[in-house]
């Protein structure tokens, strides 16, 4: 699905993210599970994570991403008409972590509810989000990207633990003329594919219970080999019809802020746009994989660094569980 069919578009006003303080390195997991800091970093391009405190749940995380954008924007937090939270982490399943952010903001005129797209969800968040704006139902969104995925990997599975890391990441959307802002977007997913990675237990499906407990099946499960296969392939896609779309060329792109899953999979995709890898914003090494905030993380960091210019033209593209993908164009 892509698009920007609206009468008018959004813009990114404010971007701010959050990264818990406590670093988990490679040289920590060696102690923890069969592995090494030389094969993490040659097989996946992490070298440490961040890992939530025992007392910071998503919406901790959220909450002071979403801050940071308001601030960043200079926005009246009560003029906010929309709060989603992507994120495969709530707090708990009831009430969402928007609605929990929500009240802690202060945001009180919002709709806030959860988007469940998993590395894709950030993106599929603004493609909403710029949806809704676009067609003048509302001003002002909050998106954000969380994930507190520590207390959902298995400790224990080397294959796993070394990959995932915590984090938050936010924007701020504003209504602007068309043309403007966002300009490009693109979802799609292939629910065929959901068992290369997921969550068996927990859900209805497989409820809480002592069986399903003890055979692991709360903890999330991943055939990393058949999704590196697509990942390329898929965020490539989603990068070039995004384009082809919005009537721009690869060689007009300043920066890809791809999702941080492997840096393998992100060399992939650099080669196959052709850009240069100054034009690629990563952050892997030091964050992991954080899933729905992997790219409003690396997107906030791109704008603290004071490298992200007025006018700068940026693709972020995802991949993830589902499986879901997708792409946001935009002019900075
Ligand atoms: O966020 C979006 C979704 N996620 C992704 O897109 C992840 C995509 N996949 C990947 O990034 C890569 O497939 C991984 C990093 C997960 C794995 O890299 P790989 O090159 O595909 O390795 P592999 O799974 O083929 O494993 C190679 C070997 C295996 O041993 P054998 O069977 O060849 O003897 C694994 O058991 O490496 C072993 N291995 C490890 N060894 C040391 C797996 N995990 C570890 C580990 N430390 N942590």
């Amino acid at each position: 699905m892509s698009g920007n069919s609206g009468i008018g578009s959004a813009k990114i006003t404010g971007i701010g993210y959050y990264l818990p303080e406590k670093i988990l390195t490679n040289f920590d997991l060696e102690k923890m599970v069969d592995t090494s800091d030389e094969w993490i970093v040659t097989r996946s391009g992490i070298r440490e994570r961040r890992i939530a405190a025992e007392h910071e749940a998503a919406s901790d995380l959220a909450y002071e991403a979403a801050k940071m954008a308001v601030e960043k924007a200079g926005i009246d937090i009560k003029d906010v008409d929309l709060i989603i939270v992507a994120t495969v982490t709530p707090d708990m399943t009831l009430p969402s972590t928007a609605c929990i952010i929500q009240e802690k903001l202060g945001a009180m005129k919002a709709a806030a509810f959860d988007l469940s797209a998993a590395c894709s969800g950030f993106i599929y968040g603004v493609a909403t989000a710029q949806s809704m704006i676009g067609i003048g139902h509302i001003k002002k969104a909050i998106v954000v990207g969380v994930e507190v995925l520590s207390r959902i990997v298995d400790w224990e599975d080397r294959a796993t633990c070394v990959l995932f890391g915590d984090g938050a990441g936010a924007v701020v959307l504003e209504a602007c003329e068309k043309g403007e802002g966002i300009i490009g977007t693109y979802m799609q997913s292939d629910g065929s594919l959901g068992e290369l990675l997921y969550r068996p237990g927990g859900g209805t499906r497989l409820p809480f219970n002592e069986e399903m407990i003890r055979e692991r099946q709360h903890y999330v499960k991943m055939k990393g080999d058949g999704l590196f296969k697509i990942a390329v392939r898929s965020m490539v896609d989603a990068a070039e019809k995004t384009l082809d779309e919005a009537g721009v060329k690869k060689k007009d792109i300043d920066y890809l802020i791809p999702h941080q899953a492997n840096i393998r999979i992100i060399e992939g995709v650099r080669k196959r746009l052709k850009l240069e890898k100054e034009q690629v914003v990563v952050n892997i090494d030091r964050v992991g994989n954080t899933s729905s905030a992997s790219i409003p993380i690396a997107l906030g960091e791109l704008n603290e660094s004071g490298t992200l210019k007025k006018g700068d033209l940026v693709i972020m593209v995802a991949f993830g569980g589902g499986l879901t993908w997708g792409s946001i164009l935009f002019r900075n």
